[in-house]
């Protein structure tokens, strides 16, 4: 094997990763961003790491109610998912601009993305600061997941497309069919 020494950003050699919906907030003020960089930490409880930049409008919601939906995406939302992930509620109310539907959640107050394939309500249990980023780690206090596509082997991967990011504007999903969204 010959390797290169990989330059700026390194963590390209880390994704694809799958590109998640992260829902903050509750009642009027409400948002909805990209995430890649989750990872599920412990299963007693269960965690769920999310790398949250801090100039982030969620970063402030989560901050401020301690409650967040993860929610995993097909590859049918990724224009939703590109447009969410590059524009900011400092900006724009996304929800407004591209009519996003969420439904209430169960356990918290802030809801989850209506055509999300499965989603995690989170609560959370500690904010590290890494970086420009806070690692938050999050008990997922209930999980969902779509009765059609979900099996006790997990996800049908015959049926079921999940959106991952794998740098930029380059997609793909688990057929290895890339999506490259044009600029
Ligand atoms: C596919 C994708 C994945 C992303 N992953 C993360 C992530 O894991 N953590 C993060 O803080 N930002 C991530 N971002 C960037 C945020 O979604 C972006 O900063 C967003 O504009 C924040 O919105 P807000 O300010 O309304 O909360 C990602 C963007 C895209 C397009």
């Amino acid at each position: 094997m010959t390797f290169i020494e990989v330059d700026d950003p390194f963590y390209r050699v880390f994704h694809p990763r799958p590109a998640y919906l992260i829902v903050s907030g509750r009642d009027d003020d409400v948002n909805v961003m990209a995430a890649s960089w989750v990872m599920p930490i412990s299963e007693e409880p269960w965690t769920l790491g999310l790398a949250l930049d801090r100039e982030t409008y969620t970063y402030k919601l989560v901050k401020k109610y301690g409650e967040y939906t993860v929610n995993v995406v097909s590859d049918k939302d990724v224009d939703l998912v590109y447009y969410v992930g590059t524009r900011s509620k400092y900006e724009v109310d996304k929800i407004k601009e591209r009519n996003i539907p969420l439904s209430p959640s169960k356990n918290i107050k802030t809801p989850y993305y209506t055509n999300a394939l499965g989603y995690a309500e989170c609560k959370v249990m500690k904010m590290i600061p890494v970086g420009e980023v806070d690692l938050v780690i999050g008990e997922a206090v209930a999980v969902y997941a779509d009765k059609k596509l979900f099996t006790r082997y997990g996800w049908d991967l015959r049926k079921t497309r999940i959106l991952m990011q794998n740098i930029g504007r380059a997609f793909v999903t688990n057929s290895g069919t890339p999506i490259i969204l044009k600029r």
